[in-house]
């Protein structure tokens, strides 16, 4: 008898795991192909890159693997000034987003004028290589261009040039690892949010983001448009080292050890002194905070802050 019951639990089991199986991949892909990206789904999958959770090429969610988002005020092949330009480089190896490697998630329209225009067939991840996004001025059509085939825009020319080198996707990396979805959404919604969180997303938006993170619920503000209303570094890296700097009520954890073992000079950071120089200052024995170390360029700190601010 047992082995009865045993059965029909693993057939429940099995038609249950199917069609969640289809709910999850197949009708959304229908959904994707049907409604073409946006200009800012096509930003975002070139700042995040292929996959920003568990996945087999950063197993321990580490950042590995994702692009660089650079800002341009000259080319980096002629060195002549450029308007100000937003670039994603993808050194070599570095996977593309799903958005770039499959027919049906960037859109019919969309999808075409990066082949014809934007020379899109050209690129590889084995070579790496320069994307721009650019929106064709006589449809409106966003699109994706492959500057490395299209102005000879090298990898290693470009991060020589930028200004600014904005590790986002890593960033998007650490904010799944560290549960920040649990207390902040990425989705104001339809209603009076939308005047203190900024706009709503529309459908096209999400077209190959991998995974999404909306969030589930909120302990704290919406941040899918922070770095618009709060574009302050130093804000954000007193607030990520103690949030009670900053805002002397928050409930917001401490993310201290994102720092790592020393600051952008090399120095060793100190936590424990920290904290008892910050505790004294809070007794008011003292009459100023303790500073907060400046993260080095590739600390996990400088990765998650990236992020927030490039969340525009
Ligand atoms: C326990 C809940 C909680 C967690 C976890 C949490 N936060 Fe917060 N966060 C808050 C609260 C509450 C506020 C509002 C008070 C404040 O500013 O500290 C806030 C404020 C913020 C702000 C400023 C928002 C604004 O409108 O100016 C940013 C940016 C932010 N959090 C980012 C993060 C990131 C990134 C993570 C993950 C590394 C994270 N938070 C984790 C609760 C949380």
């Amino acid at each position: 008898m047992a082995f009865r019951e045993y059965k029909i639990g693993c057939i429940m089991f099995g038609i249950a795991l199917s069609t969640s199986m289809f709910v999850t991949i197949f009708l959304p892909g229908l959904d994707i192909s049907r409604i073409g990206s946006t200009e800012e789904a096509l930003k975002k999958q070139l700042t995040y890159g292929w996959e920003s959770a568990f996945n087999y090429y950063d197993p321990f969610l580490l950042g590995k693997d994702k692009p660089i988002k650079v800002v341009l005020t000259k080319d980096p092949e002629t060195g002549k000034p450029i308007d100000k330009t937003e670039a994603y480089v993808f050194t070599a190896g570095t996977h593309f987003p799903d958005g770039l490697t499959h027919d049906n998630i960037m859109g019919t329209k969309q999808l075409a004028l990066s082949k014809s225009k934007g020379l899109l067939a050209q690129a590889t991840e084995k070579r790496g290589g320069v994307f721009l996004v650019d929106v064709d001025v006589t449809t409106g059509v966003p699109y994706v261009e492959f500057a490395t085939a299209t102005k000879g825009w090298q990898v290693a020319a470009t991060l020589k040039a930028a200004d600014v080198r904005i590790h986002a996707g890593s960033g998007k990396t650490m904010f799944i690892r560290e549960g920040c979805w649990w207390c902040h959404t990425l989705l104001p919604e339809e209603t009076q949010d939308w005047q203190s969180f900024g706009r709503p997303p529309v459908t096209g938006d999400f077209n190959g983001e991998s995974p999404t993170s909306f969030g589930s619920d909120r302990k704290g503000p919406d941040l899918l448009h922070v770095g618009s209303r709060n574009s302050s570094r130093e804000w954000m890296t007193m607030h990520f080292f103690n949030p009670r700097l900053v805002q002397p009520h928050s409930i917001m954890p401490r993310f201290n050890y994102l720092w790592g073992k020393a600051d952008i000079n090399g120095k060793v950071i100190d936590r424990q002194k920290w904290d008892r120089d910050f505790m004294a200052y809070a007794r008011g024995d003292t009459p100023y905070p303790p500073a907060v170390p400046i993260p080095a360029r590739n600390s996990e700190a400088r990765y998650i802050i990236d992020f927030v601010l490039n969340l525009k």
